[in-house]
């Protein structure tokens, strides 16, 4: 027998009880403890200053910090909910998509951790955590309800999802080049912004005339839900060489291209989902100001309500880790020992819950 047979899988003695969750998957180490109706115990968030000095993030740096960072922060969160890990119902941990060195340290503890408290490990898709955030009943009250659709906007991700049910997902359309965060970072460099660039550059855009540069809305009108935008940034990076002293205005320029565009995209994938109960904007970007303001009127003209997670829920974070391994537990739904971390995990590629009558494992 090798070793992978006899990790695998992992133990679930049906424990009703807290949930923890990891995530590690990029540069933010974070750690949640949330009770069995999604109500949070305890959570704590370090975002990793590090990479500031190389304006992006360096993988082997966030591994590193991950590994020393995330020890105590887990240590001072059981402490702060009172919990021993044996009273927990399941230990959950980012798995994917992300940066491998991370997603490691994370789920690799998370096995470790289940192991010794002989309870089930729960890999997770940071996706799907996403995905799931509005379901959290103290976001939306009782939980969003099952389909609605979902506009994940951060520097790694940028797609249009029909979020259908537990583990379905369907892409109706996804960046063909830049993630709009990754644009935004982009952008703030140019203009001589630190990073990250997204909130600085939205700080900037506060002072400047949104309708001084009439840059490109790549794609718009155009039918489908895909993105583009780095000929958006070209073009900024053009005219900030020709107006170096009106960064205020490129700024608002800037941002007012990514919202028109962005909305524009949502109102196509809102047209192919007809039965979508409301739009759902998260990723870090959703803590734009303009950008949400565009998809509010987006949603509003389709009927629907606009739900935006607060910002910390919006940008990586633990509590969404914990909650989506609630989410699948309940659904009977733990994962092997020997799952791999996976850098790359598309939404499409999740295992949904099996039809009533076939479930493993108990709920919380
Ligand atoms: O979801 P997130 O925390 O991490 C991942 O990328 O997965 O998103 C971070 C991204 C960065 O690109 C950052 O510049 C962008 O979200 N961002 C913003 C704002 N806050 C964060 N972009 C525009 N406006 C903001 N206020
Ligand atoms: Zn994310």
């Amino acid at each position: 027998m090798n070793q992978a047979d006899t990790l695998s899988p992992s133990p679930i003695p049906g424990k009703p009880g807290p949930v923890l969750g990891i995530e590690t998957s990029c540069d933010e180490t974070a750690v949640a403890i949330l009770g069995p109706e999604g109500d949070i115990l305890a959570e704590a968030l370090h975002s990793q200053s590090e990479h500031t000095a190389y304006g992006g993030v360096v993988p082997e740096i966030a591994a590193r910090a991950h590994l020393e960072l995330l020890p105590p922060l887990l240590a001072r969160t059981m402490e702060k909910a009172g919990l021993a890990y044996t009273d927990l119902a399941a230990i959950a941990a980012t798995s994917g998509p992300g940066l491998i060195g991370g997603l490691i340290v994370g789920s690799n503890l998370a096995k470790g951790l289940a192991i010794g408290a002989r309870r089930p490990f729960l890999g997770i898709n940071h996706l799907e955590a996403h995905a799931l955030t509005p379901r959290l009943p103290g976001l939306v009250p009782g939980g969003l309800a099952f389909p609605y659709l979902l506009l994940l906007i951060s520097g790694g991700h940028c797609q249009c999802v029909a979020v259908e049910a537990l583990g379905r997902y369907r892409t109706l359309g996804t960046t063909i080049d830049d993630a709009v965060g990754e644009a935004f970072d982009k952008a703030a460099k140019i203009l001589g912004l630190g990073w990250p660039g997204g909130p600085a550059l939205e700080r900037l855009a506060l002072t400047g005339n949104a309708a001084a540069f009439p840059l490109p809305r790549p794609l718009l009108g155009r039918p489908g839900c895909d993105f583009s935008f780095s000929g958006l940034k070209t073009a900024l990076a053009r005219l900030a060489d020709a107006n170096p002293t009106r960064a205020p205005d490129l700024a608002a320029s800037f941002q007012a291209a990514c919202a028109d565009v962005l909305a524009d995209r949502a109102r196509h994938a809102l047209a192919i989902m007809p039965a979508a109960t409301a739009l759902v904007a998260a990723g870090g970007v959703a803590a734009n100001t303009a950008i949400r303001t565009a998809l509010e009127a987006v949603a509003k003209a389709a009927g629907l309500p606009l739900i935006a997670p607060p910002p910390r829920l919006c940008g990586d974070n633990a509590v969404m880790i914990a909650w989506t391994g609630i989410e699948r537990l309940r659904a009977g739904l733990t994962s092997p020992l020997d799952l791999p971390p996976r850098p790359r995990w598309p939404l499409d590629e999740l295992e949904a819950p099996r039809p009533p009558g076939e479930e493993r494992g108990a709920g919380v």
